[in-house]
């Protein structure tokens, strides 16, 4: 039996360039992976790909990237009929919340897969069928940081940023998820989110390396134009951020989950207790350390 963990990422950057002829969106996007992770385990059994998961909500048929991405396998890697996979997943990222949690399940299906039946597929055929799956499943495959570019499928890897070393996020998801094609059909309504000039990420990227300082202003997503508009709450998150003097706070991804950049642990589990004596509600919320990915 193979047992992996699947971690996350957070947008640093998130800008949208505007729509394409195949309905995607160009974007120029800067991922960071976290080491806050769901479980999955995998055997060689039986005919067919039998997937059980720990959260009732979600599908466990095709409907499931996991299923999805081990059926893709299984067919690219011409597995005969009689050979199956049975997967268990153990969520603990919340669901629809811009953390990526079920890309990187897809992606570490991949992974596993490739290795339960003997490595049959090179690295280049799996990140063809990680983007066939999904935008951001490409970026899963690797550990690092990394820019990604097309409709984030092209994936460039970055090392750690020196400017982030001993940093902390505060995460906090309100308790209800955002649906991405949503979130994207929206733009159409904020022509400015739309059509972001490009560099912005090769800018941050490089104040990375260096200027914390200069880095955190540059932090910023397109998709809050519409997603912060349909809910006040996370704007709000943000404000109560900035006054309580958070280096850098914003949404990842399509939301809902929002993030605050700290200093030490100390001053990330202060955030967090400030937060929940302000809001009072019953929040999700995780501290993860930035540099260990
Ligand atoms: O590729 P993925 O399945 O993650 O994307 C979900 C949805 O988000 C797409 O169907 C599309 O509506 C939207 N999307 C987009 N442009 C991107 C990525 C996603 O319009 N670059």
């Amino acid at each position: 039996m193979l047992e992996k963990a699947s971690s996350c990422k957070v947008n640093l950057l998130l800008n949208i360039l505007g729509k394409r002829a195949d309905g995607f969106h160009e974007l120029e996007t800067v991922l960071h992976p976290l080491n806050l992770c769901d479980r999955l385990t995998f055997e060689r059994a039986g005919e067919e790909i039998k997937l059980s998961c720990s959260d009732p909500r979600l599908p466990i048929n095709s409907k499931n990237l996991v299923f999805r991405a081990a059926d893709l396998f299984l067919d690219a890697a011409d597995i005969p009929p009689s050979e199956g996979v049975r997967i268990h997943l153990q969520k603990q990222i919340p669901l629809a919340a811009g953390l990526g949690g079920g890309s990187g399940n897809a992606a570490v299906t991949l992974l596993a897969m490739n290795e339960l039946f003997g490595h049959p597929l090179p690295p280049s055929k799996l990140a063809e069928l990680a983007a066939s799956l999904g935008s951001d499943i490409a970026f899963f495959l690797q550990g690092k940081p990394a820019l990604a570019t097309g409709r984030g499928e092209i994936i460039r890897p970055l090392e750690f940023f020196p400017a982030l070393r001993g940093t902390h996020l505060l995460l906090v998801h309100p308790g209800f998820g955002i649906s991405t094609p949503w979130a994207y059909e929206q733009l159409a309504r904020f022509p400015a989110a739309l059509r972001g000039a490009p560099g912005r990420a090769e800018r941050l990227i490089s104040l990375l390396q260096t200027d914390l300082a200069a880095a955190a202003p540059e932090f910023y997503n397109s998709l809050e134009a519409p997603v912060l508009r349909k809910y006040p709450l996370l704007e709000l998150f943000q404000e109560f951020f900035r006054e309580e003097g958070a280096l850098a706070t914003l949404m990842s991804g399509s939301g809902s989950t929002t993030f605050a950049l700290t200093g030490e642990r100390g001053q990330a589990e202060q955030l967090l207790e400030n937060l929940k004596a302000k809001f009072g509600l019953n929040l999700w919320t995780a501290i993860v350390r930035t540099s260990d990915g």
